[in-house]
């Protein structure tokens, strides 16, 4: 089974486009992986412990546990707008996440790689948080107390896996994809690694150690463990073993806890490392960094409003290439959907069901199995699927649109709307409706609804979901014959 994930996201902040990406980009993965006919699992969710939570839900009058529970919706109504198909939904409050996480702390202290130490830092009581040297002085210009605070912590003994991570690296040269995140991961593990501190007694919005009730797991160790809670670690082995090792998509902040702390964790409780991290870069808006403060989040919704959710979708996942940071702006978005989503593919679609519905009496022809377009197609089949296969969206469904740019190109030449009705035009709609029937399988991972409105179009019974590559992709799968509906179109152009 292919086991995908995102990161868990914090339930205290709002969906963005930045979490967004994430999220649509491992979604359009799960749904290609399907297309292949292999059996998928797509898990997202969200991070519900520590300190922030507790704060906000003290100074709202509610429980941490309440205080989630009402804001974790917005994560859960976001991705259903964005008709993301994950087929589960992991919260770390769940009981079943509290076994995994007791469990996985369990391993590695039997294994000896959990000791008791001393944390020491300056803490500023009121935000009942450590700070850094550097934020004193305005601290203490806002009059805020910070003492020095030593607190007992468990820590996990990261230097023991200084060399079997090197190892696992060496051995497992696709661990982290792409190529600059793996050096990035592999420079921090040869700079010297140090142990990690996993507990808290400030705190006690979080999970109990199971051998020391007085300390709370610290937040990164409980996310983490996530993505064996969702796999049914540890109380349904076979499950366990179905699923695992998954594949992890997330954004390069969180790179050395995905790429460094957890496979350790993991070898220390005798567990297989993750296949693949796949790690992209960040999103900035108009070259600012995104932050609550800086007031520029973007809500998915309000770009929802005016480009749809397969513009939305397809926006990021073929303007922002997977990898590099990247950065939005409206006018390109605009740009994008009008040339790839109202022109190319909207007018494909526009001037085949209409020139069918006047010329060919709404019943779309077979193709021509001899077509120049066949090649087209193959050649864009095989660059697409690569491309799939390495995380680039960005390329596969660049690709995908070279098929519709070359049929656009073939209508413009045959002007079969200038045509009498005959063999010659029936043979070039034909072709253009293969051409729509293939494009519908291969950009349903990007844009689903879109694809399957245009399956039904062209008369298809079904959906594009049930088509399984590479044989759907095949030249000479449209049969003809078939009722051919003009509509409205599916990508109104957009003034800029
Ligand atoms: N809760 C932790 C993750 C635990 S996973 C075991 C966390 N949550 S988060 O809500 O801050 O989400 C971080 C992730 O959101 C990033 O890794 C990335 O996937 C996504 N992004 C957040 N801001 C982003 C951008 N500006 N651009 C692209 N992705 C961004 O960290």
């Amino acid at each position: 089974m292919r086991y995908l994930t995102t990161p868990i996201y914090y339930v205290n902040d709002a969906p963005h486009i930045g979490t967004a990406y994430t999220t649509v980009t491992a979604d359009a993965l799960a749904r290609w992986h399907r297309l292949l006919g292999e059996g998928t699992f797509f898990l997202t969710g969200t991070d519900e412990h520590g300190l922030k939570i507790q704060q906000t839900a003290e100074a709202n009058g509610v429980t941490p546990k309440e205080w989630a529970d009402s804001t974790v919706v917005r994560f859960q109504e976001s991705w259903a707008q964005l008709n993301i198909s994950n087929d589960d939904f992991i919260r770390t409050t769940e009981p079943r996440h509290y076994a995994a996480v007791t469990e996985l702390l369990q391993r590695c202290h039997d294994n000896g790689d959990i000791y008791l130490g001393h944390y020491e830092g300056l803490y500023s009581v009121p935000d009942e948080a450590y700070v850094t040297p550097a934020e004193l002085p305005e601290l203490e210009r806002q009059g805020r107390e910070v003492i020095e605070m030593r607190e007992e912590n468990y820590f996990f003994k990261l230097s023991r896996y200084e060399q079997p991570l090197l190892d696992w690296y060496e051995s497992h040269d696709d661990f982290v994809l792409p190529k600059i995140r793996r050096n990035e991961a592999l420079g921090f593990i040869r700079q010297g690694l140090r142990d990690f501190s996993i507990s808290r007694t400030s705190i006690d919005w979080g999970i109990p150690l199971p051998w020391d009730e007085n300390h709370v797991t610290y937040v990164w160790f409980d996310a983490l463990t996530n993505y064996l809670t969702a796999a049914g670690f540890p109380d349904d082995p076979t499950r366990f073993e179905d699923l695992w090792p998954g594949t992890h998509i997330i954004g390069k902040d969180i790179l050395r806890f995905h790429c460094v702390y957890w496979p350790a964790m993991l070898m220390s409780a005798g567990i297989e490392p993750p296949t693949n991290v796949f790690v992209h870069g960040f999103l900035t808006v108009g070259g600012e960094k995104m932050s609550k403060t800086a007031l520029n989040q973007i809500a998915p919704a309000d770009l929802i409003a005016d480009f749809g959710v397969d513009g939305y979708r397809y926006h990021f996942l073929r303007d922002q290439p997977f990898g590099p940071d990247g950065d939005f702006s409206y006018e390109g978005m605009v740009a994008r959907y009008n040339a790839d989503l109202a022109n190319n593919l909207g007018n494909l679609l526009s001037r085949v069901t209409t020139v069918v519905g006047s010329k060919c009496s709404g019943v779309g022809p077979a193709p021509d199995p001899d077509s120049a377009l066949a090649d087209v197609v193959s050649a864009s089949l095989e660059a697409a699927t690569a491309a799939w296969g390495r995380v680039a969206p960005s390329v596969a469904l660049e690709e995908t649109w070279k098929m519709i740019g070359a049929t656009n190109a073939h209508l413009e030449q045959y002007e079969p709307w200038k045509m009498e009705p005959g063999a010659d035009l029936d043979r070039i709609m034909g072709d253009a409706l293969e051409v729509l029937r293939i494009v519908a399988v291969l950009a349903y991972p990007a844009i689903p609804a879109s694809s399957a409105a245009i399956w039904e179009r062209i008369g298809l019974e079904g959906s594009p979901v049930d088509a399984r590559l590479p044989e759907a992709a095949n030249w000479g799968g449209y049969p003809g014959g078939l009722p051919v509906a003009k509509g409205d179109p599916l990508f109104p152009r957009i003034k800029a």
